[in-house]
Order: structure tokens, then sequence, then C-alpha cells
């Protein structure tokens, strides 16, 4: 190998240093193992986490009774439906059983969904009841699910929340449409939360990942176009991984970002730096 060759694939640290050990947290949106929701389980799940796991489909819960052995430990396991209120109140009744005495750290919300015949053509085609649904799954279940774990955090003393957001939420990425304004209602609501939750010692950040091979991406027409481009032109030219953003995660769930709230953090091979007319 060349010596100027600096490939991020050869600094990825899997060493676990316990950086969360003693700490709870909560991950939605695990469907299969190249969930991004995955990749941040078992990150968190390395640095000594003890963690909560939900599916929304019994499909799903046999994708991760499947994969629950290559962790650490057993996860909590329980199903939940954002859209479905009666869901999220068992889900908090679940935790507040399971971990009466802890409370909650960390909630890592890594969810979103748009109806496919959405995520292709005109945006200016989006119906009324796809655009709700859109937001409704993929930005407001943000509040929602956080408002309902509060009594959970204020029990650990405070704690960490992340979401997971993307670039088209203020560039326009032809097909992303409907799920590019999700995103950017998303962004907003990371911020107004980080101010709501402060004083509580809770810290609210996003992370802006660039294009992963997921059920979710596969959603999107013409995604794998974006894959293309990061190896093409982004300043890293390597694609991200899911480690990598488990490893993100890691520090925003850590006492080591204990001043960072209400931020974006991109992880995206530097690609949102570039010029639109270069990029
Ligand atoms: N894959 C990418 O390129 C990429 C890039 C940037 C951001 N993201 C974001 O990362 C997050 C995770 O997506 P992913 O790419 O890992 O795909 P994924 O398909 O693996 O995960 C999406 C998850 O959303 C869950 N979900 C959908 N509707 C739900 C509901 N009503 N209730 C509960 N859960 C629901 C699904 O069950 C699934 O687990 C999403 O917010 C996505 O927008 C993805």
């Amino acid at each position: 190998m060349n010596a100027d060759d600096h490939s991020i694939s050869q600094k990825r640290g899997e060493a676990s240093v316990g950086l969360l050990t003693g700490k709870t947290a909560v991950v939605i949106g695990v469907a299969n193992k190249r969930s991004i929701a995955w990749g941040i389980a078992k990150a968190l799940d390395r640095e000594g986490a003890t963690l909560a796991l939900t599916y929304q489909t019994e499909h799903f819960r046999d994708n991760l009774e499947k994969m629950r052995g290559e962790l650490s430990q057993d996860p909590v396991t329980a199903r939940l439906d954002v859209l479905d209120a009666d869901s999220v109140r068992t889900f908090r009744e679940t935790l507040e059983q399971q971990w009466s005495d802890r409370g909650l750290s960390i909630l890592v919300h890594s969810i979103a969904h748009a109806r496919r015949e959405d995520l292709a053509g005109r945006f200016v085609d989006t119906s009324r009841d796809g655009f709700l649904h859109a937001l409704e799954v993929s930005a407001y279940s943000l509040p929602r699910v956080t408002r309902a774990l509060l009594p959970l955090f204020a029990k650990a003393g405070g704690g960490s929340v992340i979401t997971l957001t993307y670039q088209g939420s203020d560039r326009v990425v032809p097909n992303y449409n409907v799920m590019g304004v999700a995103k950017a209602a998303l962004e907003s609501a990371t911020r107004y939360l980080a101010y709501d939750l402060g004083r509580q010692g809770i810290r609210v950040n996003a992370i802006s990942a660039g294009p992963v091979r997921t059920l979710a991406a596969a959603g999107v027409k013409d995604s794998s176009s974006a894959l293309h481009r990061v190896e093409e032109r982004a300043p890293i030219p390597e694609n991200i991984t899911t480690d990598d953003l488990g490893n993100a995660a890691v520090f925003l769930a850590s006492d080591w970002s204990r001043g960072v709230t209400g931020q974006i953090l991109f992880v995206d091979s530097g690609m949102h730096i570039m010029g639109g007319y270069l990029a």
C-alpha cells in the first residue's frame, strides 16, 4: 500500500474502551443487519451500554431474534410502532419495569418512512396523505417518543437523544422529495428539543449520514447513484459504513460530547462540503 493512501478503512477502531459502561440505551429502527440502527446498536454494546432494541413488525422481530446473538448481552426487545399510541405507551411501560432503578441515558431514533410513489418523480405530485404519513413517521416520531420517555431520562439524571438525517433536508436530491421535507422538519425538531430539554440535562443531536445500502434507501428511486457520487467526488472517496455511524453515535451518546447539543454532525466522507457545480 502506498504511504500516501490514507484510506479511512485503516482507521476504523473496533477496540472497546467502555465509554458507555453504566448507561442504558434504546435503539429504534433495527430492520435487518444492514440497518443503521444495527450498526449503532453494535457500537453501543461494544462500549458497555445496556440495550433495549425495538422492532416495528413481527417480520423484523424474527430478524432481530437471529441477530441478537452477535451482541455481548441479551438485550430487552420490544415492539414499537410510532404511529400507534398504544404501542408507544406499552413500550414505555416495558422500560419502566425493566429499568425501574436505572432510567434511560440514550435514545437512538433511526427510523423513517414514505410511500414508495412519493420517492420518485416530482415532489409537486405528493398527496396530502403521503406528505402527512412521511412527516408523522419520520419527524413527529422524534418528539413523540422522546416525550414518552422523559420520566425515564429524569430517573437517569439526563441523557442523549440521537436521530438520523440526510442532506436532502437542505439540498435538492432528485427522488428524495417528501423525505427531504421530513428531514428538514426533523432537523428543526432536533434544535427545538435541544432547547426544551437542555435544562433537564438531555442533549439532542442528529447525525447526517452519507448514503448506505439499506431497506429504506432502496425505497428511493436511483438511490445507488448517490453511492457512486461519493466514490467519485467526496473528499474521502469511500462510502461510509454503519460501523462509522455507530462510532459517531458513541461520541454523541458519551460524556465526551457533554457540551454538544442541537447539532447536525455530518458523517458522509465530507460530501456535504462540495460545491454544486463540482458535486
Ligand atoms: N440509508 C441511507 O442512505 C441513509 C442516509 C441518511 C439517513 N438515513 C436515515 O437513517 C435512518 C434509518 O434508516 P436505514 O437506512 O437504516 O433503513 P432501515 O430500513 O434499515 O431502517 C428504517 C427503520 O424505520 C422503521 N420504521 C418505519 N416506520 C416505522 C414505524 N411506523 N414505527 C417504528 N419504526 C418504523 C423500520 O421498521 C426500520 O427499522 C432513517 O431515518 C433514514 O432516513 C439513511
